[in-house]
């Protein structure tokens, strides 16, 4: 029988995140964890089988209910009867920890019902089928996630702009370690919109360091300093603090981190939970930084070089 099976992976934000949302750059590279989902021919009603969820797609919980109408809307455009199909994922993205796991789930799902179905899709339309589903999940979302999920590269990214792409002179060795801590991104954002609207300059002097910081990461990434780059990164992870999105679990991590001799350190994504990362100097320093987060109580960890694949 007809089997479809496309893929997506996860994100990791360098530099921006929240600024981002006040219509500051970001800057965020491919994470090599994949998702992929197949999709089959069944009888009846549309079948979703998941790590989290298995059964009708009229009964998806609350959590994948933005994935559950994106793909109605995509059957509606193209045509089709909402009904039997089986749709299969299976992703290494931990859920709801700021790796962008809902938007890769989309991607994927996107990308597979449209093969399935013999159609072309373009980027502009798998864009804002995903949209669909992360503005269900975040609320107003940046649109970031998705343009980083989408990119083999790193990207500048600006609201409303778009993407470039960043061709960063050396590899960078990033570890990634998960506080084991669901990530709300939307409360995240909320409190930063209420700091803002309680003292708009205190924040805004703050969007703004963010913003210098970035556009420094930037030109030290093509650049090839990574030295630089490392100390921007828990630079940035200061103003992430004063700005009240991390925690002391996150900011015992990066400290860790930094002992552990890593060039710099900060949490990653909407903070408030989720992960951190820390950038090392070579894959073995790496390794042992990975080790030390996991005995410091990092629920996993996961090191890589952005010129190669995965290592757990
Ligand atoms: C979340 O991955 C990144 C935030 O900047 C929110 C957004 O961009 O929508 C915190």
């Amino acid at each position: 029988a007809k089997l479809s099976t496309s893929n997506a992976h996860s994100k990791i934000i360098l530099a921006g995140e929240h600024a981002v949302v006040y219509g500051k750059p970001a800057i965020a590279i491919p994470f090599p964890l994949k998702v992929s989902s197949t999709i089959e021919r069944s009888r009846g009603n549309i079948i979703f089988e998941s790590d989290i969820y298995t059964g009708f797609l009229d009964d998806m919980p609350l959590q994948l209910k933005g994935i559950s109408n994106c793909i109605k809307q995509i059957l509606n455009y193209l045509n089709k009867p909402i009904s039997d199909l089986r749709i299969r994922i299976i992703s290494s993205i931990p859920i709801g920890r700021g790796l962008g796991s809902s938007a890769a789930i989309s991607i994927s799902i996107v990308r597979s019902l449209f093969s399935f179905f013999g159609q072309k899709l373009t980027q502009k339309q798998l864009f804002s089928f995903v949209q669909v589903a992360e503005n269900y999940a975040h609320g107003n979302s940046s649109g970031l996630d998705i343009m980083a999920e989408l990119s083999e590269y790193p990207i500048w990214f600006e609201k409303r702009i778009g993407i470039t792409y960043i061709k960063n002179q050396k590899p960078l060795y990033v570890v990634v370690a998960d506080t084991g801590n669901s990530a709300n991104t939307r409360v995240a954002v909320e409190n930063v919109r209420k700091r803002y609207n309680d003292n708009p300059e205190k924040v805004q002097r703050i969007l703004n360091k963010i913003e210098q910081i970035t556009i420094d990461i930037k030109k030290a990434l093509l650049k090839g300093n990574t030295d630089l780059v490392g100390r921007l990164l828990t630079y940035n992870h200061n103003e992430l603090v004063n700005i009240g999105v991390s925690d002391k679990f996150l900011n015992k991590l990066v400290e860790k981190s930094l002992k552990a001799g890593a060039l710099g350190a900060k949490l990653t994504g909407g903070g408030l939970g989720g992960c951190m990362i820390a950038l090392a100097k070579d894959i073995e320093q790496a390794k042992i930084i990975s080790n030390r987060l996991i005995k410091s109580g990092a629920y996993q960890s996961w090191y890589f070089s952005t010129n190669e694949d995965i290592v757990m």
